[in-house]
Protein backbone atom coordinates (compact mmCIF):
# COMPACT_ATOMS: atom_id res chain seq x y z
CA UNK A 1 0.00 0.00 0.00
CA UNK A 2 2.92 2.42 0.63
CA UNK A 3 4.53 1.94 -1.80
CA UNK A 4 1.15 2.51 -3.93
CA UNK A 5 1.31 5.32 -2.29
CA UNK A 6 4.75 6.81 -3.22
CA UNK A 7 4.63 6.14 -6.71
CA UNK A 8 1.45 8.37 -7.27
CA UNK A 9 3.51 11.15 -5.51
CA UNK A 10 5.71 10.43 -7.63
CA UNK A 11 3.25 10.68 -10.62
CA UNK A 12 2.69 13.91 -9.57
CA UNK A 13 5.74 15.17 -8.77
CA UNK A 14 6.70 14.54 -12.43
CA UNK A 15 3.45 16.14 -13.51
CA UNK A 16 4.32 18.91 -12.08
CA UNK A 17 7.81 19.56 -13.29
CA UNK A 18 7.65 18.66 -16.98
CA UNK A 19 11.29 17.11 -18.29
CA UNK A 20 13.88 20.01 -19.67
CA UNK A 21 13.92 19.61 -23.35
CA UNK A 22 17.43 18.80 -24.31
CA UNK A 23 18.06 16.86 -27.50
CA UNK A 24 21.37 14.31 -26.94
CA UNK A 25 24.40 14.72 -29.46
CA UNK A 26 26.69 12.20 -29.02
CA UNK A 27 26.75 9.64 -25.56
CA UNK A 28 26.98 12.99 -23.26
CA UNK A 29 23.67 11.61 -21.55
CA UNK A 30 25.35 8.00 -20.78
CA UNK A 31 28.81 9.61 -19.58
CA UNK A 32 26.55 11.87 -17.46
CA UNK A 33 24.45 8.73 -16.23
CA UNK A 34 27.44 6.42 -15.51
CA UNK A 35 29.45 9.67 -13.71
CA UNK A 36 26.38 9.83 -11.22
CA UNK A 37 26.18 6.50 -10.30
CA UNK A 38 29.81 6.47 -9.36
CA UNK A 39 29.40 9.73 -7.67
CA UNK A 40 32.27 11.27 -9.72
CA UNK A 41 32.24 14.99 -10.20
CA UNK A 42 31.79 16.00 -13.66
CA UNK A 43 33.21 18.84 -16.25
CA UNK A 44 31.35 20.02 -18.79
CA UNK A 45 33.22 21.89 -21.56
CA UNK A 46 31.91 23.98 -24.32
CA UNK A 47 31.12 27.17 -25.90
CA UNK A 48 28.98 29.63 -24.04
CA UNK A 49 25.37 29.04 -25.19
CA UNK A 50 25.63 25.48 -26.77
CA UNK A 51 23.71 23.77 -23.97
CA UNK A 52 25.46 22.81 -20.98
CA UNK A 53 23.29 24.21 -18.65
CA UNK A 54 20.36 22.63 -20.10
CA UNK A 55 21.89 19.92 -20.38
CA UNK A 56 22.71 19.67 -16.60
CA UNK A 57 19.02 20.63 -16.06
CA UNK A 58 17.76 17.78 -18.02
CA UNK A 59 20.12 15.23 -16.14
CA UNK A 60 19.10 16.12 -12.70
CA UNK A 61 14.97 15.80 -13.71
CA UNK A 62 16.15 12.38 -14.83
CA UNK A 63 17.89 11.39 -12.14
CA UNK A 64 15.40 12.83 -9.79
CA UNK A 65 18.03 14.83 -7.95
CA UNK A 66 17.89 18.72 -7.03
CA UNK A 67 19.79 20.68 -8.76
CA UNK A 68 21.52 23.89 -6.76
CA UNK A 69 23.15 26.06 -10.04
CA UNK A 70 25.93 28.61 -8.69
CA UNK A 71 26.64 31.67 -11.03
CA UNK A 72 30.57 31.93 -11.38
CA UNK A 73 31.81 35.90 -10.83
CA UNK A 74 35.05 37.26 -10.42
CA UNK A 75 34.12 38.10 -6.96
CA UNK A 76 32.69 34.65 -5.68
CA UNK A 77 34.81 33.72 -2.24
CA UNK A 78 34.78 30.32 -0.49
CA UNK A 79 31.77 32.03 2.01
CA UNK A 80 29.94 32.50 -1.08
CA UNK A 81 30.13 28.75 -1.36
CA UNK A 82 30.19 26.99 1.59
CA UNK A 83 28.45 29.34 4.01
CA UNK A 84 29.33 32.64 6.28
CA UNK A 85 27.64 33.84 9.75
CA UNK A 86 24.96 36.30 9.52
CA UNK A 87 23.29 38.70 12.20
CA UNK A 88 19.74 38.56 12.62
CA UNK A 89 17.58 40.65 15.29
CA UNK A 90 20.93 40.35 17.63
CA UNK A 91 21.76 36.87 17.00
CA UNK A 92 24.39 35.48 15.25
CA UNK A 93 23.23 32.30 12.98
CA UNK A 94 25.00 30.23 10.24
CA UNK A 95 23.76 29.93 6.98
CA UNK A 96 24.52 27.61 4.32
CA UNK A 97 25.73 28.39 1.05
CA UNK A 98 24.64 26.61 -1.93
CA UNK A 99 27.83 23.91 -1.79
CA UNK A 100 26.85 23.05 1.74
CA UNK A 101 23.00 22.96 1.07
CA UNK A 102 24.24 20.27 -1.98
CA UNK A 103 26.23 18.11 0.09
CA UNK A 104 23.61 17.79 2.78
CA UNK A 105 21.33 17.06 0.63
CA UNK A 106 22.67 14.67 -1.90
CA UNK A 107 21.92 17.49 -4.43
CA UNK A 108 24.02 18.08 -8.15
CA UNK A 109 26.08 21.23 -7.14
CA UNK A 110 26.42 23.35 -10.74
CA UNK A 111 29.28 25.60 -10.82
CA UNK A 112 27.80 27.34 -13.77
CA UNK A 113 30.97 28.94 -15.70
CA UNK A 114 33.44 29.36 -12.66
CA UNK A 115 36.29 30.81 -14.93
CA UNK A 116 36.68 33.49 -12.83
CA UNK A 117 36.49 32.45 -9.56
CA UNK A 118 39.13 33.52 -6.96
CA UNK A 119 42.02 30.50 -6.11
CA UNK A 120 39.77 30.01 -2.63
CA UNK A 121 37.15 28.54 -4.54
CA UNK A 122 38.66 26.12 -6.01
CA UNK A 123 40.65 24.90 -2.51
CA UNK A 124 37.20 23.58 -1.03
CA UNK A 125 36.26 21.79 -4.29
CA UNK A 126 39.73 19.93 -3.84
CA UNK A 127 38.26 17.21 -0.68
CA UNK A 128 34.68 16.97 -2.45
CA UNK A 129 36.07 16.03 -5.71
CA UNK A 130 38.19 12.96 -4.80
CA UNK A 131 37.32 9.85 -2.96
CA UNK A 132 36.64 11.75 0.04
CA UNK A 133 33.86 13.03 -0.71
CA UNK A 134 33.89 15.87 2.07
CA UNK A 135 33.66 19.53 2.80
CA UNK A 136 35.51 21.29 5.19
CA UNK A 137 33.72 24.38 6.90
CA UNK A 138 35.96 25.97 9.26
CA UNK A 139 34.31 29.19 10.29
CA UNK A 140 31.95 25.98 11.93
CA UNK A 141 34.91 24.06 12.76
CA UNK A 142 33.43 20.74 11.26
CA UNK A 143 33.72 18.79 7.73
CA UNK A 144 30.85 17.75 5.93
CA UNK A 145 30.72 14.11 4.73
CA UNK A 146 28.12 14.57 1.52
CA UNK A 147 24.95 12.38 0.82
CA UNK A 148 24.79 9.74 -1.80
CA UNK A 149 23.72 11.66 -4.71
CA UNK A 150 25.55 14.75 -4.28
CA UNK A 151 27.60 15.19 -7.62
CA UNK A 152 29.78 18.18 -8.06
CA UNK A 153 29.06 19.72 -11.76
CA UNK A 154 31.52 22.80 -12.97
CA UNK A 155 31.43 24.23 -16.32
CA UNK A 156 33.82 26.19 -18.14
CA UNK A 157 34.08 27.74 -21.87
CA UNK A 158 37.95 26.42 -23.19
CA UNK A 159 37.57 29.54 -24.84
CA UNK A 160 38.84 31.39 -22.25
CA UNK A 161 41.24 31.84 -19.38
CA UNK A 162 40.92 28.13 -17.91
CA UNK A 163 39.92 27.36 -14.23
CA UNK A 164 41.56 24.37 -14.48
CA UNK A 165 45.25 25.78 -13.72
CA UNK A 166 44.07 26.53 -10.45
CA UNK A 167 43.01 22.63 -9.93
CA UNK A 168 45.22 20.43 -8.56
CA UNK A 169 46.11 17.59 -11.28
CA UNK A 170 45.48 14.88 -8.62
CA UNK A 171 41.77 16.31 -8.70
CA UNK A 172 41.62 17.39 -12.29
CA UNK A 173 41.92 13.77 -12.87
CA UNK A 174 38.98 12.74 -10.95
CA UNK A 175 36.69 14.22 -13.18
CA UNK A 176 34.80 12.96 -16.33
CA UNK A 177 34.85 15.24 -18.89
CA UNK A 178 32.17 15.83 -21.10
CA UNK A 179 32.59 18.36 -24.05
CA UNK A 180 29.98 20.04 -25.61
CA UNK A 181 29.39 22.11 -29.15
CA UNK A 182 27.09 23.33 -31.01
CA UNK A 183 24.32 20.46 -32.01
CA UNK A 184 24.78 19.18 -35.67
CA UNK A 185 22.75 21.28 -38.35
CA UNK A 186 19.53 19.03 -37.99
CA UNK A 187 19.70 18.89 -34.31
CA UNK A 188 20.07 22.25 -34.54
CA UNK A 189 17.32 22.93 -36.44
CA UNK A 190 15.44 20.64 -34.44
CA UNK A 191 16.11 22.70 -31.04
CA UNK A 192 16.16 26.60 -32.87
CA UNK A 193 12.15 25.15 -33.83
CA UNK A 194 11.50 24.00 -30.60
CA UNK A 195 12.32 26.34 -28.41
CA UNK A 196 11.99 29.85 -30.10
CA UNK A 197 8.89 28.39 -31.75
CA UNK A 198 9.30 28.71 -35.58
CA UNK A 199 8.63 26.52 -37.96
CA UNK A 200 11.84 24.40 -39.49
CA UNK A 201 12.31 26.27 -42.61
CA UNK A 202 12.84 29.36 -40.53
CA UNK A 203 15.12 27.74 -38.12
CA UNK A 204 17.08 25.84 -40.61
CA UNK A 205 18.07 29.33 -42.31
CA UNK A 206 19.08 30.38 -38.77
CA UNK A 207 21.34 27.49 -38.66
CA UNK A 208 23.12 28.02 -41.68
CA UNK A 209 23.55 31.21 -40.83
CA UNK A 210 25.22 30.88 -37.44
CA UNK A 211 27.03 28.05 -39.41
CA UNK A 212 28.47 30.29 -41.41
CA UNK A 213 29.19 32.63 -38.94
CA UNK A 214 31.38 30.19 -37.11
CA UNK A 215 33.04 28.99 -39.95
CA UNK A 216 34.10 32.65 -40.65
CA UNK A 217 38.22 32.28 -40.96
CA UNK A 218 40.55 34.37 -39.02
CA UNK A 219 37.32 35.33 -37.35
CA UNK A 220 38.08 38.76 -34.81
CA UNK A 221 34.45 37.82 -33.27
CA UNK A 222 35.26 36.80 -29.18
CA UNK A 223 32.05 34.68 -29.29
CA UNK A 224 30.83 32.42 -32.24
CA UNK A 225 27.02 33.01 -33.69
CA UNK A 226 25.57 30.48 -30.30
CA UNK A 227 22.54 28.46 -30.36
CA UNK A 228 21.14 30.29 -27.52
CA UNK A 229 21.47 33.77 -30.41
CA UNK A 230 19.70 31.27 -33.10
CA UNK A 231 17.12 30.69 -30.34
CA UNK A 232 17.16 34.35 -29.71
CA UNK A 233 16.24 35.55 -32.97
CA UNK A 234 13.58 32.80 -33.88
CA UNK A 235 11.63 34.00 -30.84
CA UNK A 236 11.69 37.69 -32.10
CA UNK A 237 10.60 36.09 -35.35
CA UNK A 238 7.83 34.15 -33.55
CA UNK A 239 6.66 37.76 -32.07
CA UNK A 240 6.29 38.74 -35.80
CA UNK A 241 9.75 41.11 -36.06
CA UNK A 242 10.48 40.34 -40.21
CA UNK A 243 13.79 37.87 -40.37
CA UNK A 244 16.08 40.45 -41.37
CA UNK A 245 16.03 42.61 -38.22
CA UNK A 246 15.57 39.77 -36.04
CA UNK A 247 18.73 38.67 -37.27
CA UNK A 248 20.42 41.85 -36.67
CA UNK A 249 19.09 42.46 -33.63
CA UNK A 250 19.70 39.22 -31.91
CA UNK A 251 22.55 38.38 -33.53
CA UNK A 252 24.43 40.45 -36.29
CA UNK A 253 24.29 43.75 -33.55
CA UNK A 254 25.00 41.08 -30.97
CA UNK A 255 28.12 39.83 -32.23
CA UNK A 256 30.30 42.93 -32.50
CA UNK A 257 30.21 46.69 -31.56
CA UNK A 258 32.93 47.47 -34.57
CA UNK A 259 30.86 49.17 -37.50
CA UNK A 260 33.12 47.27 -40.19
CA UNK A 261 32.58 43.68 -38.39
CA UNK A 262 28.72 44.55 -38.35
CA UNK A 263 28.59 45.76 -41.78
CA UNK A 264 30.05 42.58 -42.78
CA UNK A 265 28.38 40.38 -40.88
CA UNK A 266 25.10 42.04 -41.80
CA UNK A 267 25.89 41.05 -45.60
CA UNK A 268 26.66 38.12 -44.95
CA UNK A 269 23.54 37.31 -42.85
CA UNK A 270 21.64 38.94 -46.11
CA UNK A 271 22.94 36.76 -48.13
CA UNK A 272 22.98 33.29 -46.43
CA UNK A 273 19.19 34.48 -45.88
CA UNK A 274 18.79 35.55 -49.05
CA UNK A 275 16.77 38.76 -48.05
CA UNK A 276 17.75 41.19 -49.95
N1 LIG B 1 20.97 19.91 -27.28
C1 LIG B 1 20.01 20.81 -26.91
N2 LIG B 1 18.75 20.42 -26.64
C2 LIG B 1 17.82 21.34 -26.28
N3 LIG B 1 18.06 22.65 -26.16
C3 LIG B 1 19.29 23.10 -26.41
C4 LIG B 1 20.32 22.21 -26.79
N4 LIG B 1 21.45 22.95 -26.99
C5 LIG B 1 21.12 24.21 -26.75
N5 LIG B 1 19.81 24.32 -26.39
C6 LIG B 1 19.10 25.58 -26.16
O1 LIG B 1 20.07 26.62 -26.15
C7 LIG B 1 19.87 27.46 -25.02
C8 LIG B 1 21.21 27.88 -24.49
O2 LIG B 1 21.82 26.77 -23.89
P1 LIG B 1 22.44 26.83 -22.43
O3 LIG B 1 22.25 25.49 -21.84
O4 LIG B 1 21.91 27.99 -21.67
O5 LIG B 1 23.95 27.10 -22.85
P2 LIG B 1 25.28 27.19 -21.98
O6 LIG B 1 24.93 26.80 -20.59
O7 LIG B 1 26.20 26.25 -22.68
O8 LIG B 1 25.73 28.60 -22.11
C9 LIG B 1 19.08 26.64 -24.02
O9 LIG B 1 18.21 27.48 -23.29
C10 LIG B 1 18.29 25.73 -24.90
O10 LIG B 1 17.10 26.39 -25.28
MG1 LIG C 1 25.09 28.09 -18.88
Amino acid sequence: MSTNHHSVELAVESAATPAPFYRSVGDEADVFRAAARRGLPVLLKGPTGCGKTRFVEAMAHELGRELITVAGHEDMTSADLVGRFLLKGGETIWVDGPLSRAVRQGAICYLDEIVEARQDTTVVIHPLADHRRELPVDRLGTTLSAAPGFQLVISYNPGYQSILKNIKESTRQRFVAIELDFPPADIEVEVVAHEAGIDRRTAGALVRLGNAIRGLQGSPLREASSTRMLILAGGLIAEGLPVRSAVQAAIVRALSDDPDIVRALGELADGVLDVT
